[in-house]
Order: C-alpha cells, then structure tokens, then sequence
C-alpha cells in the first residue's frame, strides 16, 4: 500500500455486506492510512454485516436512515468529534428502488412508491451535502463522492425509476460541486459503474444478463467492486484535486462502445439464419 490517504479523515455510507461496493472501499481506504467512520441505515444492523465490517478495521459505525436529517445531523457531528476534525472525503455508496423491489412495471408505478425512491437514492445526496455544508464539516480540498449508473444517459427497461434517480442524484452532484468549490474547494463527483454483483444490483430485473451484456460490450469487461474501490481511492486521494462536477464512467468502455465484435457475430445473417 502506498498511504495514498494517510491521516485523511472520511465516512463511507453503504457498506452492507462484502458484496457491496462500499465495503471495499472501506477497507481500501483503511489500508491506506484513512480513519473512517462507517454508516448505514438503521435496518442494516439487523440484516447486514456494518458492523462486522467496523469491527475488522477497528471503525465506528453510527447508523443513519438518509432520508432523516436528524440521522444525519448527528452522524456528521459526531464523526468529526470521533475523527478528530474535520472530514476529507465522504462516500455515498445507497440507493434502493420500491417500485423495482415491488417488480412493478414501468408503465404502473406508485408514485408513493417513487417518492421515497427519489428520497433514498438522490435527494439523500443533495441532504447530506447540505449537512456537511451547515456543519462545515468539509477540510479544503476535500473529495464527495457519489455512484451512479448509465441508465441515467441511456435507457435500460427493467432499471425503471431508479434511472430517474440516477439523473437527479448526478445533478446534485453538480450543482452542489460548484457551491463547494467556489466556498471549500471541495469536489463533488459521480462515478458511473459497471454492473455489479451486489445485493443492490441483483435487485434489478433480468440483472445475469445486463451483467454479461455489459461484459461482453466493454473492451475491458466490467469492472468490479475491487476495481470501484481502486477508482474511489484516487480520488479521494490528492492527485485528483481539480477533478470536480464529473459524471465519471468507471466500465471499462462500455459507456462509449458501439457495438463488440463477438456481439456482432450473433447478429450475422448465418447466425440468424436468415
Ligand atoms: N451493483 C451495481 O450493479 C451498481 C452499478 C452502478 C451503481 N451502483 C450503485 O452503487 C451504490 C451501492 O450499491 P451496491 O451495489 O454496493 O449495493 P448494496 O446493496 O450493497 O448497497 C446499497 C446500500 O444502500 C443502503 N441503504 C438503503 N436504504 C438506505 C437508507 N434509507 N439509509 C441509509 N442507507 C440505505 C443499504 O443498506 C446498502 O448498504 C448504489 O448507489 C448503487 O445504485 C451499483
């Protein structure tokens, strides 16, 4: 390891089990030098492993429901007072869909339903942002960061209102970046994944075949949590100080391939034996 984040102070949201992304990131981050504090949703200390995770890396964990802005009033004070100041880098590792969940069709949402969808997986960013805003609980030339998907840009049928939230949860990370900047010189950043194996992403429809379309399409096939926590990391580093405001697609070229080869053969006329 190289210390990339030595004496860096953060809090990694989302970390439910070893599948998820922000586990790895988590114990990226402590093995390159960061003191974190881990946070998720209430239900989580139930159903998840947090606090298994908290315990390997000798990390508190301050459970916080995003859509509360008690929860997360207190997560950030008292990260800061247990961090010893204040925070170089945060990342928001959630998002939930209760349409998807509820495998309700695109064309029959509840909007009960999306409104607590939009809650949980976007406007939780613009909330926590704001909390660290009020707070000032940023360091100059601290990194927030986001995880988004490409749904937001292009459709994917069975990603279903959670594409919407993507949108919104990339704008947010604009428009706040640049109030950060211009304050704190913070940046605010999005990173568009690859499909994932996580309990997230396997929550959408149809999701082996998205994972192995993607596969096949990217140059570099998919890129995964490991990898995520690899990109995560730099830019919670200090080489990455002018990157802001960014939607940054992490998947190994899927975002800007047209069509792969091997996919190509399946549509030959032989192949479709036409
Ligand atoms: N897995 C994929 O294919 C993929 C691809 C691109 C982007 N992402 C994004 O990556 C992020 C992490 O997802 P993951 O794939 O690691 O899955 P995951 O299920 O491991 O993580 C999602 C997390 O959100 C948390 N959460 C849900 N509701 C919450 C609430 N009300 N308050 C606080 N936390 C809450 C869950 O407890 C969980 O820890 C999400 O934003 C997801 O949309 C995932």
């Amino acid at each position: 390891m190289a210390d990339l984040l030595k004496g860096k102070r953060g809090i990694i949201f989302g970390a439910l089990n070893e599948q998820s992304i922000a586990w790895k990131v988590a114990q990226l981050c402590a093995a390159e030098g960061a003191n974190i504090v881990l946070t998720n949703a209430p239900v989580a200390a139930r159903v998840g492993q947090t606090d298994e995770l908290g315990k390997q890396l000798g990390a508190p964990v301050i459970y916080a429901d995003v859509t509360k802005m008690e929860d997360l009033e207190k997560l950030v004070t008292e990260s800061m007072a247990h961090l010893g100041g204040t925070l170089d880098f945060v990342l928001h590792s959630v998002g939930m869909s209760l349409n998807v969940r509820k495998k309700n069709p695109y064309t029959d949402l509840n909007y009960e339903y999306m409104h607590q969808t939009f809650d949980i997986s976007a406007m939780s960013f613009h909330r926590l942002m704001q909390t660290l805003w009020k707070h000032d609980a940023m360091s100059e030339w601290g990194s927030i960061l986001g995880l988004t998907y490409i749904a937001a840009q292009r459709t994917f049928p069975d990603y279903s209102e959670m594409a919407e939230s993507k949108a919104l949860l990339e704008s947010f990370a604009r428009s706040f970046g640049y109030h950060f900047g211009k304050a704190k010189k913070v940046r605010v950043n999005t990173i568009s994944q690859s499909p994932t194996k996580t309990t997230a992403g396997s929550g959408v429809g149809g999701f082996d075949a998205f994972f192995n379309y993607a596969d096949k399409m990217s140059p570099l096939g998919n890129a995964n949590a490991d990898d995520c926590a690899n990109y995560c990391v730099s830019l919670f580093s200090d080489y990455t100080r002018m990157v802001t405001m960014q939607n940054l697609f992490h998947d190994g070229g899927f975002s800007f391939t047209g069509i792969a080869t091997d996919l190509m053969e399946s549509f030959s006329d032989q192949a479709l034996g036409k």
